[in-house]
């Protein structure tokens, strides 16, 4: 895991003011005049209902003690040298947790972390007006930073450097370019494409971590915390058979841990065990890998329709309906994890352990 310095990207600041403790402001300042925000901590939606659950604390954070070790370093020297955090990127599959982490850091540091999102960002003056409303140290987390357009990863590299930003006042002849500073902040990216940045920006980043699925142990935890904090009573078992079947993924845990509560609830059971758990998630055709129905209906696809391949992105995607880009970074990460799919030069090849696989569960979209 890379630990790549930046230079120049930490630089002293004034002691910020009382420390924020609201991790995502609700009155988001970046408000243009048709109303759009480009703070995505305004809006309502799987944010806020996933935020009821996240970890708020690094002690809290369960998993990835690889980028949690690094991280707590980094900020502990931070706080001891009163700077902003050095410029943080974080990649990898989705669900992982980086909106969390980027949270957490915040909320470690003290100070208040504006969440946004790289398509949110399209005018100049969406990230301008972002940047210049930054308090000292504050965090700004943009999200998906890989679809940052090139007008806007320009205004970022003097921002992230030197604390500045370069704007163009005039037209024509008489434009002239004003050098404005602003707040030391840190810069929070997240991407599921890593080698999609360019370097130029990639290389501003002082910190890049790459978050790893998580294994079954810390994913049974991460079942059990949430099952605390959604009163549900869950036992160790049905805590396992949940964490076997979320792709490693604590967003998928959760999500599959509410559809389980709702069959309880309906059911009327009381206390929840590894049956309820398996008939709740047949019900969801989540089999006991973890894997859905889109995910069998690739390796089915790629089987029965390509001979076990290799074949090319494109036409596997096209053939499933599926954008290339989403099926390449959301879907293929866990096969290929899971040892169910091949990346070759020639194009996707299932594995005997995908055939097994498929031959377990014969229809595309059987549980
Ligand atoms: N909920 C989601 N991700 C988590 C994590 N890494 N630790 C604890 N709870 C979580």
């Amino acid at each position: 895991m890379a630990i790549v310095s930046s230079g120049s990207a930490s630089a002293g600041a004034a002691a910020p003011r009382e420390p924020r403790r609201r991790l995502v402001d609700p009155a988001p300042q970046d408000v243009d005049e048709q109303g759009r925000s480009a703070d995505r901590g305004a809006a309502e939606g799987p944010l806020q209902r996933e935020d009821s659950l996240r970890p708020r604390r690094l002690a809290d954070y369960i998993g990835q003690s690889e980028l949690k070790q690094v991280l707590g370093i980094a900020v502990e020297a931070t706080r001891a040298r009163e700077e902003a955090l050095d410029h943080v990127l974080l990649y990898g599959p989705p669900g992982l947790g980086k909106t969390t982490m980027a949270l957490v850091l915040a909320e470690e540091l003290g100070v208040r972390c504006r969440i946004t999102s790289a398509p949110a960002l399209e005018r100049p003056r969406d990230i301008v007006g972002l940047l210049v409303n930054l308090e000292p140290r504050e965090l700004l987390f943009i999200d998906e930073i890989h679809r940052l357009n090139r007008v806007a990863e320009e205004i970022l590299y003097p921002a992230m450097e030197d604390f500045r930003l370069d704007l163009t006042v005039g037209k024509g002849t008489t434009a002239r370019t004003r050098s404005l500073p602003i707040a030391p902040f840190t810069l929070v990216g997240a991407t599921t494409r890593a080698g999609s940045l360019s370097s130029p920006l990639r290389d501003r980043f002082g910190l890049i971590q790459r978050l790893e699925f998580y294994g079954l142990d810390d994913l049974q935890a991460i079942v059990q915390r949430a099952a605390g904090l959604l009163q549900i009573e869950l036992d160790a078992a049905a805590a396992l058979e949940v964490a076997r079947r979320c792709r490693g993924t604590p967003r998928i845990a959760n999500r599959l841990l509410r559809r389980v509560r709702d069959v309880a609830a309906v059911g009327g059971h009381g206390r929840v065990g590894a049956d309820l758990v398996h008939e709740a998630l047949s019900l969801h055709r989540v089999d006991g890998r973890g894997l859905d129905a889109s995910d069998r209906r690739l390796l089915h696809l790629l089987q029965h329709g390509y001979g076990g391949g290799p074949v090319g992105l494109d036409t596997l995607a096209a053939g499933l309906g599926e954008d290339p880009a989403t099926l390449e970074a959301v879907v293929e990460p866990f096969l290929l994890q899971q040892g169910l799919l091949q990346r070759t030069p020639r194009g996707r090849v299932i594995t005997e352990a995908g055939l097994a696989h498929l031959q377990a569960h014969p229809e595309p979209s059987a549980a």
